[in-house]
């Protein structure tokens, strides 16, 4: 009897064991924009930190190695997938207090060239240093302390300039010198060369306040301090109260079932959980039966038509959803979606003008991927919006600023760098989180995780994250063939035009042009991902930048 007992007690730990949703994976994995990220989210792993440990510390070392989109200065998303359960840290800048609906116009009313995107004038509050915080006060086991170290060692002993970054630095500078913007960029990253040591003194001075005092070492005190008299000095909005009152907020992750996967992604202030769910849901729906070619005409024309219907949504409904109610259930509704996927035709473009919202109520991000051990997952996507923000470097505190202001809609209907249009639902107000493209996303099954994926690259965020998801699961390919293979976007403004990264085929450009579309070709971002196949991990960074996967 006694054995019996034993035997039962030792098959029910087994059971335990086998069906705990965080045991399946005895490997790690993580894929990573740089190899200064790759390697500190690895050594913290094999410290016994968690994938929300690891993502801390890659996030603060990408603030020093990673100047173009790595920040302090910024904001993001952390999608995390941790004991079985599902968490979204959303750390997007906001609006400052003086900011207000037409604060990029003119006395005309026309919006004024560059003013939200460098300079003072361009930053929202960084979210950055308060996400980490929360992310780690919810989910983190290792010490805070432990985890800026990494960063700091870094900006005080500095880094190896990697060329491409040297490369990206020296061109920045020669194209803002041409533009009239007042940026001081170049007194703090010119002595950035190739190959040798850069060090950054003031960063590592704030890095150190942060690791001592948390979340305080940025928003209160010495910090705070120096940001609100740099911004004074130079006209700027943000002030020390901006500071003090920013929350980074833990939201509820949009989870949508698809081909008998658990699409795990961003809610918004994100409008690329909502447009993922959309385009991969229409495509089903409006695709022919069977199979269509990899980057075929058929299959590019088709998920350009469900662009159209995608981004006339995202222009109408996406906001930040504390201030303007976003119709999730009924953007994401069978009968809604089937409705508008109607009307696609396999071999005729739709006339963008009679793409409308559909119901009938009222250049640089870096995204990173870590799977740990424990099948914890944490897809990770952070950014001061373009290649080095604002261009503004804070003086005394050693971090460039973001320009995400650009990603409010400054006037109706009138594009943003990245030619997105918004209006209503995305308007300036002060406080307010501006709508976002970024779109980290994790692909469940039976709650296990499948896939960790998401990209940097504006509104092209959306098309590599749902094209990813469709290359690993109707494709099947490996991480690398996904994060290498070609990939397209419409979001319909401008007018039929296809944008597409590393080449689609000759013959497939000219049959798309022949249909009546303008074939654009544009780097998109630069993509992180993990695929988890029947247990083995793949993991893979994108051949064109300079990031670093591995599984171990
Ligand atoms: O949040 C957004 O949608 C943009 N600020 C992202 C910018 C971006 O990806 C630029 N990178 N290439």
């Amino acid at each position: 009897m006694a054995n019996l007992v034993k035997y039962a007690a030792h098959l029910l730990i087994a059971t335990a064991i086998f069906f705990h949703p965080a045991s399946f994976a005895k490997q790690a994995a993580v894929a990573m924009p740089d190899s200064y990220s790759s390697d500190t989210a690895r050594a913290i792993l094999e410290q016994g930190g968690n994938a929300v440990d690891a993502a801390i510390a890659a996030q603060f070392v990408l603030a020093v190695t990673l100047p173009e989109a790595g920040n302090i200065g910024g904001g993001g998303f952390m999608l995390i997938q941790k004991d079985g359960k599902g968490d979204f840290i959303d750390y997007r800048e906001t609006a400052p207090t003086a900011a207000h609906r037409d604060m990029y116009l003119d006395d005309k009313g026309d919006v004024i060239d560059n003013m939200s995107v460098y300079g003072i004038h361009a930053s929202g509050v960084p979210g950055s240093v308060a996400g980490m915080w929360l992310a780690h006060q919810k989910h983190g086991s290792l010490e805070w302390k432990t985890l800026l170290e990494p960063a700091v060692k870094l900006a005080e002993q500095g880094f190896i300039v990697h060329p491409k970054l040297a490369a990206s630095i020296e061109r920045y500078i020669t194209r803002m010198a041409k533009k009239s913007v007042n940026i001081n960029f170049a007194d703090y990253f010119a002595d950035a060369k190739a190959n040798k040591v850069f060090k950054q003194p003031e960063l590592a001075a704030t890095l150190k306040r942060i690791r001592d005092q948390g979340k305080a070492g940025f928003y209160e005190g010495e910090t705070a301090k120096i940001i609100a008299t740099f911004m004074k000095q130079h006209g700027g909005i943000i002030t020390e109260q901006d500071l003090k009152a920013y929350q980074a907020k833990s939201r509820t992750p949009i989870k949508g079932n698809w081909r008998g996967y658990e699409v795990l992604t961003s809610p918004p202030p994100s409008s690329g959980g909502i447009a993922i769910l959309q385009w991969l849901k229409m495509y089903d729906l409006a695709k022919p039966k069977g199979t269509l070619e990899h980057n075929s005409t058929t299959y590019v024309h088709i998920l350009a038509e469900v662009g159209k219907r995608v981004f006339a949504d995202r222009a109408e409904y996406l906001g930040d959803p504390d201030f303007y109610e976003v119709p999730k259930t009924a953007l994401l509704a069978d009968d809604y979606l089937s409705n508008r996927a109607s009307t696609i035709r396999p071999d005729a473009i739709s006339t963008t003008e009679n793409i409308k919202p559909g119901l009938h109520e009222s250049e640089q991000t870096t995204h990173f991927s870590i799977l740990d051990k424990w099948g914890n997952a944490v897809a990770n996507t952070t950014t001061i919006n373009l290649s080095f923000g604002s261009g503004v470097v804070v003086s005394g505190a050693g971090f460039i600023l973001n320009d995400e202001m650009d990603d409010f809609s400054a006037k109706p209907g009138v594009m943003n760098v990245f030619g997105a249009i918004g209006g209503k639902a995305n308007e300036i107000q002060p406080h307010k989180r501006m709508l976002s493209s970024m779109t980290p996303t994790i692909l469940l099954q039976d709650n296990k995780v499948k896939m960790v994926t998401g990209s940097p690259g504006g509104t092209t965020i959306i098309s590599s994250v749902y094209e990813s998801i469709l290359n690993a699961v109707e494709f099947d390919m490996t991480a690398e063939q996904v994060v290498d293979s070609p990939r397209f976007h419409h979001q319909l403004w401008p007018k039929n035009v296809i944008r597409y990264h590393t080449g689609l085929e000759p013959k497939v450009v000219k049959a798309l042009e022949k249909m009546g579309y303008t074939l654009d070709e544009r780097h998109f971002g630069d993509m992180h991902v993990i695929i988890n196949k029947d247990g083995k991990l793949d993991a893979a960074s994108e051949a064109s930048g300079r990031g670093k996967a591995m599984v171990f």
